[in-house]
């Protein structure tokens, strides 16, 4: 199978989104009026597979969604998204949910109850392994089981399919698994964790020294995520930041999973990483100026066109 018809695999989570507007996020202890209360698709898994799905590429995912209602109306927007579903399996219980509060300024605070997506077991993989064996790229994130992110990250070095770690919820990582991993690509405060207390963080170090550090953890290359700060790439030998887009935020939520996913778009288009990089900091800006998740992902064309309307520096 030439590069091209292979497609990109998501191994995640799939969450209903309970999001509320408001005007600040709470402090500990605090009470807040909400403004609007609105329920999306989401999950950082198939955030980004409906992202590469709008961007016009081929993916399916391996993922657990529950014997509830919610997890019927979660299949039937993957499916409509045109991400194949032939690894998503149902499990009795509830499927997982997220609790969202979005601030005026479009900043969240995000609470993950996982529900199925903790019987997203080695097993499960396992039963889709053909899957992962003609994937072109498999991208996983971190609200799965741990042993299935360890298993997963063993199948794709052994069928040599890149993996990109997408390292949120931040947690304690084996030290083994950054050596399996082809792209790590945490957000500004994900970065300041992996990197440990013993350093100043990402921007008391600077997004240079942060990736040298996070590539001294193992991994092949870096992705730092910095929001309105744009992103910077460490990638073997070479780094490079690049400048944010600037637009109008409503909604920074799943604006790393668009990223994630125009970026591994990129990559299997035959762009280069720096091109991919380039592309995934226009989709995830064209993301934030949209409320929700899923329903924030941009299609090809509007990237592009973005893209275009940049002058490149
Ligand atoms: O990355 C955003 C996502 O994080 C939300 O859709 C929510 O479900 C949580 O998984």
């Amino acid at each position: 199978m030439s590069t091209e018809e292979r497609p990109i695999v998501v191994v995640g989570s799939i969450n209903l989104d309970f999001v509320t507007n408001a005007e600040h996020i709470p402090a500990v202890g605090e009470t807040v009026c909400g403004n609007e209360f609105q329920m999306h698709p989401g999950g950082k898994g198939a955030n980004q597979a409906v992202a590469i799905a709008r961007l016009g590429y081929p993916v399916k995912m391996i993922a657990s969604l529950g014997s509830d209602a919610p997890g019927d109306q979660l299949r039937g927007y993957l499916q409509d998204a045109g991400v194949g579903i032939e690894g998503v399996e149902k499990v009795d219980g509830s499927s997982g949910v997220a609790m969202i509060v979005v601030s005026d300024r479009g900043d969240n605070c995000i609470v993950v109850t996982p529900g199925a997506n903790a019987a997203v077991t080695p097993e499960v993989v396992d039963r889709h392994i053909d899957l992962i064996r003609q994937a072109g790229l498999v991208l996983t994130q971190l609200e799965i089981p741990l042993p299935t992110i360890l298993h997963l990250a063993e199948l794709c070095v052994r069928a040599g399919v890149p993996l990109m770690l997408d390292p949120a919820p931040a947690r304690s990582l084996p030290a083994s698994l950054f050596k399996l991993v082809r792209w790590f690509t945490p957000n500004e405060t994900e970065a300041a964790f992996y990197i440990g207390d013993t350093h100043p963080g990402v921007s008391a170090s600077g997004p240079s020294e942060t990736a040298r550090l996070l590539l001294t953890q193992g991994s092949a290359g870096v992705l730092l995520k910095m929001g309105e700060l744009g992103a910077y790439l460490a990638d073997q030998g070479f780094e490079q930041k690049f400048a944010p887009v600037p637009v109008k935020v409503v909604d920074t939520t799943a604006a790393g999973d668009a990223f994630n996913g125009a970026f591994a778009v990129g990559m299997m288009l035959g762009k280069t990483p720096q091109e991919s990089a380039r592309f995934a900091v226009a989709a995830s800006a064209l993301a934030v100026t949209r409320a929700g998740a899923q329903s924030s992902m941009p299609t090809r064309p509007e990237v592009d066109k973005l893209l275009a309307s940049q002058v490149q520096i």
